[in-house]
């Protein structure tokens, strides 16, 4: 009966246009009641040491939140994505609540309802005499090397094995060096169950010219990192040098995760247009690091003639969009062509089909360089389906030098 009733009004078109306005005004009010003024809600400190730390409580209330351009509004009224921009000392930077909210009523439950835990479920902190033998640490050594067959779903691995894992972490360790380390073990510990991104921001750390953004501290249960720029699909229909600059970035990218650290190899294995945003300066950065895959270089392992063997993708999937991999695989070498693989054949491919990246980023190769460096198409094709003397590694490579000759030439 009041459904009919609606339905005869919405019949005449300015009720329907009013309909709209009035529910997009409840929405856009109930996102500005909910989110915008309400920092102390947002962080949900009182939760701590169960949180993510607290280095930015000292100004995270400064911050203001407030979407600055086209994506970021779209993403402030429709995204579900804990992800809320703002500005902080006329700098733009991201908070993010690292996980959805359904994750992190699941963890505060699990918590409660776990007695190893009890005495940091949000319930039971006020009681001072809540102390416990659990060692954190152990846990974390637990969780960064959980069996593949039990556990896909990890999002930080280490591997072949954590030995070295105090390693990794030193610049965690250092970055907080002031705080408890019972309860920063706690804070790591968290941070590896629900989303290690503030982990892997200090390990790799921007100043350091790692491609991700600036991590800028935590406060409860947001992170703050800095605003790197529009992603990477904003750039779809922008210039070809401009896009052939961007892709030179991601193969560089590529090359410094897997290559640049002596110790440790990174493996990114949630590559998407979306997880990737352009700076200033027309670099990519890598904004989602939630799935990683750590290799340790220096790892003594079994069967050292595998061990030391470039390890080629060899998952046959008969679809474009797909990316299948074997993290199994990926951890019994020391090093892998997965980065090179995932960029190419997620962003690169010349046949991508889909609605994000159709004909991938350097789709509609201008005629003149096609004439001029036949090359480019070829070497793209075989940082996906290498054919032997290639590997997509050097493959990935020449195309990357290639890239730069041609945007050398052509400015
Ligand atoms: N540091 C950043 N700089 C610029 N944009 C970012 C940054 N972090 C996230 N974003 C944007 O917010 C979106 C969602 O963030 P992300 O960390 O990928 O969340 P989710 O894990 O929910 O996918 C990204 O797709 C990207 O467009
Ligand atoms: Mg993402």
């Amino acid at each position: 009966m009041i459904l009919s009733y609606i339905y005869n009004i919405l019949k005449f078109k300015k009720w329907k246009l009013l309909f709209f306005v009035i529910i997009f005004i409840i929405f856009k009010w109930s996102k500005i009641i909910t989110f915008q003024p309400n920092i102390n809600y947002l962080t949900e400190l009182h939760k701590c040491p169960a949180c993510f730390g607290t280095s930015a409580c000292n100004y995270i209330h400064k911050v203001d939140i407030t979407p600055y351009d086209f994506y970021s509004t779209f993403s402030y009224l429709f995204g579900v994505k804990n992800v809320f921009f703002g500005f902080f000392i006329n700098n733009k930077v991201i908070l993010k609540k690292l996980a959805h909210s359904s994750e992190l009523n699941d963890f505060d439950r699990m918590l409660c309802e776990n007695e190893n835990f009890g005495h940091i479920c949000e319930k039971n902190l006020k009681n001072v005499n809540n102390k416990t033998s659990i060692d954190f640490y152990e846990l974390i050594v637990r969780e960064v090397t959980l069996d593949f067959a039990k556990d896909n779903l990890v999002r930080l691995r280490l591997c072949p094995n954590a030995q070295h894992l105090r390693n990794l972490l030193e610049y965690v360790y250092v970055n907080n060096e002031q705080v408890d380390l019972k309860t920063l073990e706690i804070n790591i510990w968290m941070s590896i169950i629900l989303n290690p991104e503030p982990l892997l921001l200090q390990i790799l750390p921007a100043n350091n010219n790692w491609p991700v953004p600036k991590y800028l501290g935590a406060c409860g249960r947001i992170v703050i990192e800095e605003y790197v720029g529009s992603p990477l699909t904003a750039y779809y229909n922008k210039s070809w040098l401009l896009r052939a600059k961007i892709a030179s970035s991601l193969l560089n990218a590529a090359y410094m995760f897997t290559y640049r650290s002596n110790d440790f190899g990174f493996y990114l294995t949630d590559v998407s247009a979306d997880n990737i945003a352009i700076d200033s300066n027309n670099n990519a950065k890598f904004v989602d690091l939630e799935n990683v895959i750590i290799v340790d270089k220096n790892s003594i392992y079994k069967e050292k003639s595998m061990w030391n063997q470039l390890q080629e993708n060899t998952e046959n999937l008969n679809c474009t969009e797909c990316l299948a991999y074997s993290p199994a695989e990926i951890c019994n070498h020391k090093t892998s062509d997965h980065n090179y693989y995932a960029i190419c054949k997620t962003l690169l491919a010349l046949n991508i089909d889909d609605g994000v990246l159709p004909g991938g980023l350097l789709h509609n190769i201008p005629t003149d360089i096609l004439k001029t460096y036949p090359n480019v198409e070829y070497l793209i094709e075989q940082c996906i389906t290498p054919r032997k003397p290639f590997t997509r590694i050097s493959a990935g490579m020449q195309l990357k030098q290639l890239l730069d000759t041609i945007i050398e030439d052509k400015n």
